[in-house]
């Protein structure tokens, strides 16, 4: 349900019904303040300046159409022209009894799905998997998971770099390997793999041709040349997949169609650029000028989509892949979570493939950027010799932080439960720390910020599930064994009670404008709401009667449950004791 859309609803019926243009909106939101009501409507200032007239009259002119049906109990106009919106106590009640009985918590699936295509982790599989390609995994990851939750058809793309001239060289020291070792051994460390090859191919004779060779070889199809890069893939893949599953991210091996699927189409792509003039021979180069992106001085910005010596391009791949996506997949919107700084990649891509007509105008196409992470010292992130650092390794540092904490917290446990909650804990402050931040600035990565039990972190909130959970061990009583009606009669239960009944706007919120942050906050706020309620409202203190007994477990047991699905869509895992 989303609360926000159906008062927008009615208060925009009135506002025509009191005779204000249609495009007068009626600003509905969550009140900030405690005393102003639970929503406000501010529209009316806005249509009053408009049409000349005095905004608290016609505030009260809205209020006259205003149909307030069962869901509001009563608005007042405050200030120039505030309209503060109470909502009924009992249908509100009854709201959140819907959700306790849903196993949907009373949030329906979209009435139009869309099929969304997401281009998220996509990492280079020359390389191992570092730091870089966190923020894309765990951001794009979020999406898909929110999105999918909605009912929307969501399709994963793991555009992997797997093409392209530096695996000439890959390929030319792979080989000289495999002559005493296989594979498997040969790349166990592919960051390692790399810097040997780098090395050869700047300082010894003769292997930077070998290089060339590989690559022109494995442009041309060449079998043993094929075979040799599938293995190369294949291992590298597998590092990738590693680190999928530990990081709890939804992408399967069906999920990557990679650079090399576009192989075939970059020249049929080229030629019908070049015959219906989108594109033009330029120096040598085929290049698609783009008038749409001109600087201040009027030149159109040039894509390069063919380089002088035949070569293709990223580029060029990237124009294949939303034809694809438009075409094969049916995308009605694309979203690409990529670093901020392929934004003029991006752009291009976007502005020449609407021009080519490969995506109708229907068709959303945005990227969704973000910043970079940065280290202590204001710098990105790096390793203290400054190398870059191995997600792996990232992954490991963080549950072996979290394992102390933990073991600190409640040396009770056994080493096995103890070891499974450090992973939750570790691998959910990491992917917390990044998704509660606004994702187009940089952020600062902190290992004791995001380890703490206070504050906005993935600890605080997996902590206050089990807060929760251990109510319903103690009382010996299960949810689903809860009746009654929910009743919102103190302050604490009244914000409790309307927090609770805002998730569904929120997802809404984060599908819309993909910021997965403001669904942390969210939570953070329900978390915190939760406490204070606890605080002022027994629930099994003795001296408190049935009604608000069931009542209040009632409010815990859905509290519960929305931070575990919320945390859930994040990718966050929750558990029962810590
Ligand atoms: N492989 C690229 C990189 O590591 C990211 C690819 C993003 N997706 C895309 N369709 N261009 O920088």
């Amino acid at each position: 349900m989303n609360i926000r859309q159906r008062l927008s609803d009615q208060f925009q019926a009135a506002m025509i019904a009191a005779g204000i243009p249609e495009d007068c909106g009626p600003v509905v939101a969550p009140a900030k303040k405690a005393g102003f009501g639970d929503y406000q409507a501010n529209g009316a200032m806005a249509a009053a300046k408009r049409m000349g007239t005095n905004p608290r009259e016609l505030a009260s002119r809205i209020l006259e159409q205003l149909d307030k049906g069962e869901m509001i109990e009563r608005v007042e106009i405050a200030g120039p022209g505030f309209m503060n919106i109470h909502l009924s106590e009992p249908w509100l009640g009854r709201q959140l009894a819907i959700a306790k009985g849903d196993k949907r918590l009373n949030i329906a699936p979209v009435a139009e799905p869309r099929t969304v295509v997401i281009d998220y982790s996509s990492p280079n599989l020359a390389k191992e998997m570092h730091v870089g390609h966190l923020r894309t995994t765990i951001i794009g990851d979020a999406l898909a998971r929110l999105l999918e939750f909605q009912g929307h058809t969501v399709i994963r793309q793991n555009h992997m770099g797997d093409w392209g001239t530096q695996f000439g060289m890959l390929l030319a020291h792979l080989s000289d390997k495999l002559a005493d070792s296989n594979a498997e051994v040969a790349l166990a460390d592919l960051e390692v793999f790399y810097r040997e090859a780098k090395v050869r191919f700047d300082d010894e004779e003769g292997f930077a041709d070998r290089a060339r060779d590989y690559v022109v070889q494995l442009q041309g199809g060449d079998e043993q040349c094929l075979k040799l890069w599938k293995q190369f893939i294949t291992v590298s893949i597998s590092h990738c997949e590693d680190i999928y599953s530990r990081l709890n991210v939804t992408l399967k091996h069906r999920d990557i169609y990679a650079e090399s699927e576009y192989n075939d189409d970059l020249p049929v792509l080229v030629k019908e650029l070049l015959d219906n003039g989108i594109a033009v021979e330029d120096q040598g180069a085929i290049v698609v000028f783009l008038e749409e992106m001109a600087d201040k001085e009027g030149n159109p910005s040039p894509m390069i989509i063919q380089k002088k010596g035949g070569g293709y391009l990223y580029a060029t791949t990237d124009l294949a892949a939303i034809r694809y996506r438009a075409n094969q997949l049916k995308a009605d919107r694309m979203l690409y979570v990529v670093d901020a700084r392929q934004s003029l990649h991006l752009q291009q891509a976007f502005t020449a493939s609407r021009k080519a007509g490969f995506v109708a105008e229907s068709v959303a196409l945005e990227h969704c950027t973000f910043g970079t992470m940065m280290g202590n010292d204001g710098k990105p992130f790096k390793t203290r010799t400054g190398g870059t650092v191995k997600l792996a390794a990232l992954l490991d540092e963080a549950v072996e932080r979290a394992e102390k904490l933990v073991a600190g917290k409640n040396p009770q446990l056994d080493a096995n439960t103890c070891a499974e909650i450090a992973r939750k804990v570790g691998i959910g402050a990491v992917k917390y720390a990044d998704l509660s931040k606004t994702r187009t600035n940089d952020y600062l990565f902190n290992w004791e910020s995001m380890l703490s039990f206070e504050g906005n972190t993935a600890p605080y909130l997996q902590y206050a599930y089990t807060r929760v959970r251990s109510i319903f061990r103690k009382a010996g009583i299960a949810p689903s064994e809860l009746q009654g009606e929910i009743l919102l009669e103190t302050a604490e239960e009244r914000a409790l009670g309307i927090k609770l009944a805002q998730f569904g706007e929120v997802l809404d919120q984060v599908a819309k404008d993909t910021f997965p942050h403001v669904l942390c906050t969210y939570l953070y706020e329900l978390a915190s709401t939760y406490m204070r309620f606890y605080e002022a409202c027994p629930v099994l203190k003795e001296g408190v009667g049935e009604k608000h007994r069931q009542s209040r477990l009632q409010l815990c047991a859905l509290v519960a449950r929305t931070i575990a699905t919320g945390l859930d869509l994040l990718g966050i895992e929750v558990m029962e004791q810590m």
